[in-house]
């Protein structure tokens, strides 16, 4: 079975499409010919300059649970060679450019962000975590952590089908399980 040219995971376990040009699991289809025009592509170690920026920025990593500072060079590569095997980060594109990140780790805890500020608002990470769910459906119950003044994330998980469990001090654990 062929892995898929927009998530390069196989294919098995999706119906895929194939045509002359590519090949498609469901869920990158379903992307492809969505709306608005979004992209993933599997984060890859070129693209580490791009998301050292985007992640030091204070309006960025104010909402991460794990970091409260920029990044170095250093922990951010090592970070990106001791990646669990469970792990997938994936670049996000909107209109063509590159604007942000979404990942899956381990524990299937769902992490999204946008670089690129002028991409928010348009539906960008709502049509990219729809598309996560869909791809990574096999591992559900999948979660997300959200501090509770995060109200764009916390409306973005909503939409996306998740239910809010915990509620840890300042921070809301969501669960999607369908
Ligand atoms: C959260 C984030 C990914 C949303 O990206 P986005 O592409 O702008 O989101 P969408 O356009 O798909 O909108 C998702 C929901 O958020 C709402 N939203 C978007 N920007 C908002 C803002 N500034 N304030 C309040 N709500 C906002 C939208 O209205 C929508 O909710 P609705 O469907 O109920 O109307 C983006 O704001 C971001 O990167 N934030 C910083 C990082 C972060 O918080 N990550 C989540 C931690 S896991």
């Amino acid at each position: 079975m062929p892995n898929c040219d927009g998530c390069e995971l196989p294919t098995s376990r999706q119906k895929s499409k194939d045509n002359e040009a590519e090949t498609l699991c469901g869920a990158c289809t379903e992307l492809r010919e969505g709306t608005p025009s979004v992209w993933v592509s599997p984060l890859e170690s070129r693209e580490l300059e791009l998301v050292l920026a985007w992640r030091s920025h204070p309006e960025v990593y104010a909402n991460f649970r794990q970091q409260d500072g920029p990044l170095t060079w250093d922990e951010h590569v090592s970070w990106f060679e001791s990646r669990d095997t469970d792990r997938y980060d994936f670049i996000i594109h909107f209109d063509g450019r590159r604007v942000g990140a979404i990942n899956i780790n381990q524990a299937n805890e769902v992490g999204i962000f946008l670089g690129d500020f002028s991409a928010g608002g348009h539906g960008v990470a709502t049509v990219t975590v729809e598309w996560l769910c869909q791809r990574f459906d096999y591992r559900a119950p999948l979660y997300a952590e959200v501090h509770d003044e995060n109200q764009a994330s916390k409306r973005l998980f909503k939409r996306c089908g998740f239910q809010q469990r915990d509620a840890d001090s300042d921070w809301i654990e969501y669960v999607y399980d369908p």
